[in-house]
């Protein structure tokens, strides 16, 4: 499974990039907004700190504007993806798009009938919200598993990328069943590694080897 990370802090985005662990970023307007910066500038930043994929998403509502911004987004980096909402507008603009070469990824995905009419756009990625079903009291992961069976069924080459990752319990989930991506708020990613039991052994094994008075360079 392919790690993403859903924000825009260039410090901490750069510090996971370095240890090789990321292999792309996701944006929206909430986080570009959150970030205070303008977006072209964040979006340019982020495509030079990762090699991999960067969405930028558009803010238009009609699919002629919706292309007009995707084709100015697309431009920033080699890397940038652009993002679109999943609606009649949005998927003809990813139609329009992807036709041209340019990769899409259609956000606010809920249902798997709109993960199906994406691939069919010929998205690069989907991304279903799995913490806003959740919200709802619904299983959201179990969105995961739906759009997973009718891509292999029908071989689509979309990838399922899993956003709205709330828990750290998610992003296992979302490696367990599959999902090509899981984009990861950096405050999540940061907790990934962290187990109690790692640090009381660090801290044991540390001191036994300070006893033993050796040192290996
Ligand atoms: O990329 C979309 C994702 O960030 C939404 O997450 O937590 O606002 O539902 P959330």
């Amino acid at each position: 499974m392919q790690l993403f990370l859903d924000g825009s802090d260039i410090d901490k985005i750069r510090k996971f990039s370095d240890l090789g662990l990321i292999d792309g970023v996701t944006t929206n307007p909430s986080i570009i907004l959150k970030s205070g910066k303008n977006m072209i500038e964040i979006i340019s930043e982020l495509a030079d700190i990762v090699s991999g994929s960067v969405s930028a998403e558009v803010s238009a509502l009609d699919s002629e504007k919706m292309v007009e911004e995707g084709v100015k987004l697309s431009k920033i980096a080699e890397n940038i993806t652009v993002k679109l909402p999943i609606t009649w507008d949005g998927l003809g603009a990813c139609n329009t798009l992807s036709k041209k070469g340019i990769s899409v990824n259609m956000t606010l995905c809920f249902s798997a009938s709109q993960a199906l009419l994406a691939a069919k756009a010929g998205a690069d990625y989907v991304s279903p919200f799995i913490g806003r079903l959740d919200d709802l009291n619904l299983e959201g992961v179990d969105l995961i598993s739906d759009i997973k069976l009718i891509y292999s069924n029908y071989k689509f080459s979309t990838k399922i990328l899993a956003a709205s990752i709330r828990t750290i319990n998610h992003v296992k989930q979302c490696a367990h069943l599959g999902a090509d991506v899981a984009t990861i708020p950096i405050d999540i990613f940061e907790r990934l590694v962290k187990h109690p039991l790692t640090d009381s052994g660090l801290t044991q094994f540390t001191a036994d080897w300070e006893k033993t008075g050796q040192s290996i360079i």
